[in-house]
């Protein structure tokens, strides 16, 4: 039986990558919650704690987010070194030395548990939708419904409707 792993709403996740995704940086309490040794972190990309029940569209999403040089905000399942998972609320941004990008960091907090039967039923709703797709065209898919989504039911923008999200809840 796999269990959540939880940490406190104190605490921060934060990680580090090189433009192309590889981690260069992970604190003290993502190496505990993600429970790898910093070993088997450092120089690996970070799909390496990627949870199967992640919609490839919410990582299309933020990698067009990220290129287009903004911010990205949304809630991410990860999985642990042992086969657990944890759900976080991820804030990914660019990182620059002076103008010059040179990857990008990481910042998350906990998932309050109330936000999360919405945003399973959101994810299980991708999932399904590219399972009906070539993988080529899958995650452009699935992340285009999501926008839709938002828009069309919440009446709101996608980092509108996860910001609220987070926040009404936290
Ligand atoms: C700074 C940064 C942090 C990331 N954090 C995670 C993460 O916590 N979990 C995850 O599965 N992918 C994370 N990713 C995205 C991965 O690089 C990758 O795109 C994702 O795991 C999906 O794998 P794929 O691109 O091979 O399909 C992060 C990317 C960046 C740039």
């Amino acid at each position: 039986m796999t269990k959540e792993i939880t940490f406190s709403p104190r605490e921060i996740i934060v990680s580090k990558t090189d433009l192309s995704g590889k981690i260069t940086y992970a604190n003290r309490v993502f190496m505990r919650v993600c429970n790898y040794p910093e070993s088997a972190l450092l120089g690996e990309p970070h799909r390496v704690i990627r949870h199967p029940d992640m919609p490839r569209g919410v990582f299309y999403g933020m990698w067009k987010t990220l290129k287009a040089q903004e911010e990205f905000f949304g809630f991410v399942k990860n999985s642990t070194y042992d086969g657990n998972y944890y759900w976080v609320f991820a804030n990914v941004t660019p990182d620059y030395e002076g103008q010059k990008p040179v990857g990008y960091y990481s910042v998350r907090r906990v998932a309050p548990k109330e936000a999360l039967s919405d945003v399973n039923a959101l994810y299980q709703k991708m999932r399904d939708i590219e399972k009906k797709c070539d993988k080529a065209s899958a995650p452009k898919t699935s992340w285009a419904w999501l926008l839709d989504y938002c828009e069309q039911n919440k009446h709101v923008s996608y980092d509108a409707f996860v910001l609220n999200h987070y926040q009404q809840y936290r």
